[in-house]
């Protein structure tokens, strides 16, 4: 990308003024946009401007771009300065923009800047008669047909060093020449024989299948009346009926339902007692060889230790102090054990053993 700034002083004509003719067709343009809205023409306007000017832009048309649509004129330079389609120096009468870009610098684009370089001289200068100008420029968007160049609003495709001069050779005689492809063949067709997409069912439609019915009228062959008639696949689930919903749910240990199941009701204060140690019930039953009873055999089950999984072996009496023991008179507390079936080396920070 170039550095962009105005030509020198010495380039810039002293005025610039719309012809009648632009000035009515600005005014047409600036119609199209809502008012207050006229700044939307910007880039319209100093299009004609520069094609008014020989196709570059002087500092007087940026400025009276600016006056035209009520726009402080910074902001037009911004635009003007911006896009490089506007041509801030004076420019050939054919000015040649060759495309540099990586399809058509492999296809030959550098030959092309060569011939430029012999032909017209250093980029950016205009040639001695005034006929040629030339600037390297990014893709074109015509990579089909690499390498190429744009001269003022026409593109030529498919060229090589000898066909560019001899392009510009007749520009420069007057003789009229032809536009888009210079090796003959026709827009951005196979060059010589065609060696693909050759099966005619490619084009008559079977290999799409069903998607040309689609556009048939008939809506029986297309299915179209089935399409929108059809269920879903099987029969929906019914859907719970409490989904989604608050419910009542009996609560399952309520003085209703135990006196429904024969149960004498709990009493409030037996309830409060229960909780105080004090009156615990004393019982000599002896707890069985399993364990604790569960209070409900559906609602707990015993889990078995497990020290296979590496959990701590405790010994016969535990390790946990009996409560209101006083430390003195409490069992020795027992070193860790060492975890039955675990991996010492597995324990972080730990040295991996020799
Ligand atoms: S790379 Fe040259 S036209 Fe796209």
């Amino acid at each position: 990308m170039s550095v962009r700034r105005l030509a020198s002083a010495d380039q810039q004509p002293p005025a610039f003024a719309f012809t009648a003719e632009n000035e009515r067709w600005l005014a047409q343009q600036i119609a199209k946009y809502p008012d207050g809205r006229q700044a939307s023409a910007v880039i319209p306007a100093l299009w004609q401007a520069q094609k008014q000017n020989d196709y570059w832009l002087p500092r007087k048309a940026i400025e009276a771009v600016a006056e035209t649509l009520g726009m402080p004129m910074i902001r037009v330079m911004e635009v003007a300065t911006f896009y490089t389609m506007f041509n801030l120096e004076p420019v050939g009468r054919f000015f040649v923009q060759l495309c540099g870009t990586v399809p058509c610098h492999v296809k030959g684009a550098i030959d092309l800047k060569q011939a430029l370089l012999n032909k017209v001289g250093d980029e950016r200068h205009v040639s001695a008669d005034g006929n040629f100008s030339w600037l390297e420029v990014e893709c074109l968007g015509a990579c089909c047909n690499a390498p190429m160049v744009q001269i003022n609003d026409d593109y030529y495709e498919d060229l090589t060093p000898d066909l560019l001069v001899a392009l510009l050779d007749d520009l420069a005689a007057g003789r009229p020449v032809k536009v888009g492809p210079q090796n003959g063949r026709h827009a951005s067709e196979p060059e010589g024989a065609v060696t693909t997409l050759q099966d005619p069912a490619l084009y008559d439609g079977s290999v799409v299948g069903t998607w040309r019915d689609r556009f048939r009228d008939d809506p029986v062959a297309t299915g179209e009346t089935e399409a929108a008639t059809a269920t879903g696949p099987g029969d929906p689930k019914p859907a719970k009926p409490d989904a989604g919903r608050a419910t009542e749910r009996p609560v399952t240990d309520t003085p209703a339902t135990r006196a429904a199941q024969g149960e004498a009701p709990v009493h409030p204060e037996t309830r409060a007692d229960s909780a105080d140690s004090a009156k615990k019930t004393q019982t000599d039953e002896a707890p069985s060889a399993e364990g604790a009873k569960p209070q409900s055999d559906k609602s707990y089950t015993a889990t078995p230790s497990k020290p296979a999984e590496g959990r701590p072996v405790a010994g016969a009496g535990g390790t946990t102090p009996v409560a209101g023991t006083p430390p003195s008179e409490g069992a020795p507390r027992a070193e860790p054990t060492k975890p039955v079936g675990a991996d010492p080396d597995a324990s972080p920070g730990r040295p991996p053993k020799e």
